[in-house]
This record gives structure tokens, sequence and C-alpha cells, in this order.
């Protein structure tokens, strides 16, 4: 029943075309733009406030809802039966405070928390949407599934297949483009994994048309059941600060799936009257890899009420062919020029109040080290949002005493040869997996020390190290 009260429509507002809740191409036939799920609220049962969820188990067994931190939510992602919302115990994450970091880049304290995405079952956010997905596609009779990608949504989609059953898996991954960690884990859960000659953004486009051509199921965030599922993200944040929203949720962006997704969480939640009040957005692009920046900062576009300036995103993209310019960044997973849900984050950033800023591959690593010595192992793409606010800060774009969640998207076992050569002593590899992107120093870099095997000098070291 759920699900006759959920449809895709346009998120262009003059052309709102409605699509088949039933369609997998995730276009308006019309216009060719991006699709939102939508509900028919009035005829689906709504919790009357935000503290209804509090009475859930937080961990509950399997087969109970709340096993799952995206299905615990199902009522503000209702386009399944919840006997059909397919889940592995995803979302199970959490939000810490920061307060030593919150002090070293200049929020007072209690101020920071950081949201930890990389306790999911492949390691990133990306599970959070892919158990929407695996429940569409089943609904829809899909068989296979495929998605371009420099990691994560890769690993994501290889474990569901793999847990599941449900799908055949079908990974694009660009040659060289691929940490190890992750390709490991596509490879181990038996995802068919085609490496093509090109980046994430050819792998992208080819994905599209393979799906196109042989009827595969898409998985990237292009796909609006993903994002769906990533809208409990924010649910989560605003339980742990029991149900009232920060001042400013911080993001990496990419393919601005994230963004788009906690906008539209965001607005739903306030047009439904469950919050009050929305926070703002701080969306940090890699300064290799800025399209958003670049279009929302410096040319202005902006969403204009559904009428964004389409010829200066044309002109843009243009001139970037013609200059044959290609996403550069140590963050592998937001090393992308034509980022999927443009709009939808550009429209998100109208919704919530937002701001885009870019950060150098220095910053990013830096700010790596500073948030894993503080206590969570991240990813360099996850990083960015700490490194985006260091800088929010300095700028008093963002105040000393506002609440800020930045978020985490992935773990730390994610491209982990630029974390091993930021802390190694060996100039060589320094030089080769970080100097040649303009990383010049390692300033919380935390070198091993080599030591003769020998128990005196092992002591001397310990003991002088635990003295400084
Ligand atoms: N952080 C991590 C850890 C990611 O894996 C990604 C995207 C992003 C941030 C960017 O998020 O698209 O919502 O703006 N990873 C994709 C992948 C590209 O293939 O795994 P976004």
């Amino acid at each position: 029943m759920a699900a006759n009260a959920a449809y895709l429509r346009c998120i262009i507002p003059s052309c709102g075309a409605t699509l088949d809740f039933a369609d997998t191409t995730f276009r308006c036939p019309k216009c060719g733009s991006l699709t939102d799920v939508e509900y028919d609220w009035r005829r689906l049962r709504l919790p009357k406030a935000l503290r209804e969820f509090d009475a859930k188990d937080r961990i509950g067994r399997i087969g109970n809802p709340s096993y799952s931190g995206v299905w615990r939510f199902h009522e503000l992602l209702p386009f399944a039966p919840i006997e059909q919302a397919v889940t592995i115990g995803e979302g199970q994450t959490l939000l810490q405070p920061a307060d030593a970091l919150a002090q070293s880049i200049g929020l007072n304290s209690g101020r920071l928390f950081l949201h930890y995405e990389g306790l999911n079952p492949s390691g990133s956010f990306k599970d959070n949407g892919m158990c929407a997905a695996f429940t569409h596609a089943r609904m829809v009779g899909a068989r296979r599934a495929a998605c371009a990608s420099t990691g994560n949504t890769s690993a994501s989609l290889a474990l569901y297949c793999a847990a599941t059953r449900l799908l055949r898996g079908v990974v694009f991954i660009g040659s060289g483009k691929i940490s190890y960690g992750k390709l490991a884990q596509a490879l181990d859960h038996g995802a068919l994994t085609i490496q093509i000659d090109g980046d994430f953004d050819d792998a992208m486009l080819r994905v599209k048309q393979v799906a196109k051509e042989l009827g595969i199921y898409l998985v990237n965030s292009i796909n609006p059941f993903r994002l769906e599922g990533q809208k409990t993200i924010m649910f989560r944040v605003l339980e742990a600060l029991d149900w009232e929203a920060p001042d400013w949720i911080v993001v990496p962006g990419g393919n601005l799936g994230n963004v788009s997704s906690f906008g539209k969480a965001f607005s739903e939640l306030f047009d439904l009257g469950l919050i009050e009040r929305k926070p703002r957005f701080a969306v940090i692009n890699a300064a290799g890899a800025d399209t958003l920046f670049q279009l929302v900062e410096r040319r202005g576009v902006h969403w204009n009420a559904g009428k964004p300036d389409q010829f200066a995103i044309d002109s843009y993209y243009n001139d970037m062919d013609a200059e044959h310019r290609k996403a550069a960044t140590i963050a592998s997973a937001i090393e992308i020029n034509r980022p999927v849900n443009l709009l939808k984050a550009v429209r998100a950033l109208e919704w919530c109040g937002g701001v885009v800023r870019t950060v150098s591959d220095q910053e990013i690593l830096d700010a790596k080290a500073q948030v894993g010595a503080n206590g969570l192992g991240c990813e360099p793409a996850s990083a960015a949002s700490v490194a985006g606010l260091r800088r929010l800060i300095a700028e008093q774009v963002i105040g000393r005493d506002e609440r800020v969640v930045c978020i985490l998207t992935g773990h730390a076992l994610k491209d982990s040869s630029a974390t091993v050569a930021y802390h190694g002593s060996d100039q060589e590899t320094f030089a080769d997996v970080l100097g040649k992107r303009g990383i010049q120093m390692a300033h919380f870099a935390n070198c091993p020390i080599a030591v003769p095997n020998e128990l005196s000098a092992i002591i001397r070291v310990i003991e002088a190290h635990h003295e400084s």
C-alpha cells in the first residue's frame, strides 16, 4: 500500500512530469532532468513528533526494523512496505563530540561533532543508500545492478550483492583510480569488475550507457531511491542531538548525492512540521575538483526557483572539455568534475542556505591526521569537511559558538597509501605519492621510528617518546 503513495517527479517545477514508481531510467522523460521520490504524505502514517523515534530500540534483532539505522526511520522514506525493506544492518553509526579538534580549529568547546559513517558494513555512508536502492530494485524485479565508482559505491554494491543474493553486481572503475582496499572489497565479494581506461567521470558516462543498453539497474546517486536512504544520516544526526538541528552541516562534495539528500531530508521535515529550524550547509570541494564551487560561488548559479542559469553551467562544462581539464585530488572519492546531482545540490543550498568552499590536498591530509588523532579514522575525502570548516571559521562565516556537525563519510582504510606516505619518514614515497599533488609538509605526522632489534634500544625510544 505504501508503494502506491510514492512516485517519481521531475525536479524542475515548470516541468513537474511524474514517472511511475517502477521507472528505472531516473530521468524525466520530458526534459531529461533528475527526479525525486515524492510521497502523498496524506495517505501515510507520519509520526506526530520526531521524539516518537525515541521509543524504538536503537539496535534491534534481525527482522526488526531497528536492526537497520535506515529502516528504523521507515515512516520518513515510506516508498516500500517495511516487510520488503532490504537490510544487512547498515546505518548503526555514531555522532561523537570532538572538543580537542574544535579548539584546535577555532570552535568553542562542545560545539563540534563528527558524524562517523565509516562504521557501515562496507565502510562508508553508501550503505544507507544501497539498502534503499536494493529495496526498489527488488520491487521492480531487477536482476543485475551496476555502478561507476572510485571505490565506496563499488564496495557497497558488491557487498549487498553477496550478502543478499538479490542482484548480480557490475562495477566500473577508472584504471589506476581506485584504492586497493576498495578494489579488494569488490573483488572479494564477487562483483564483475570492469576497469576502463579513464577516470570516474568517464566511467559514469559509460555505465549509464551500459545500464540503458542492457537494462541493468543503476545504483549511482542519480538513483533517487539511494538518496532516500541517505536522508537517514541526517535523521541520526538529529537523534543524537536530541532532535535539535545543529547550526551547520559540513559535508564533502563529489557527485553531490549527500548534500542533495540532506536538503530533501530537512526540507521534508520542515514542511511536515517535524522540525522548526533547518541547519545551513557547507559543501567542501577539493580544489582540483571544484565544479560546484566554481558554479555557485564564482559564477553565481542558484536554484532560482527551478530556473538555474543553464547557460552558465553549459559553458562551464564546454570550457572544461575544451581545455581537457580532469579532476585531480588525493581525495579520490571526490575526484569528480561532472557531479550528476549538480542541480539537486544547488537546490539544497537554496533550501537550507549554504556555502561552498574548496580545500587543497595539503589541507585535506592535515585535517585527516587531526581527525585521526582525535579518535576517528576517516578517508581523505571525508576530512575535506573538517579542512573546509577550518576555513569557514577563519573567514568568520561560521562563528566560534555555532554548533557544527562534520560528516565523516568513509573509513580510514580507504586511500591508506596516502596516509602511510603522510606519516612515513621515506622522502621518496612522500614525493611520489604526495609531493606531485602539491603536498609539501606533513604538519601532523606521526612517523614510525626505525630501531635496531635490541631490547635496550627499543626501551630507550619508548621512554624518550613518552617523556616528550
Ligand atoms: N565521501 C566518500 C567517502 C565517498 O565515497 C564519496 C563518493 C563522497 C564523499 C562524495 O559524496 O557524491 O554524495 O558528494 N564516492 C563515490 C564512489 C564517487 O564511487 O564511491 P557525494
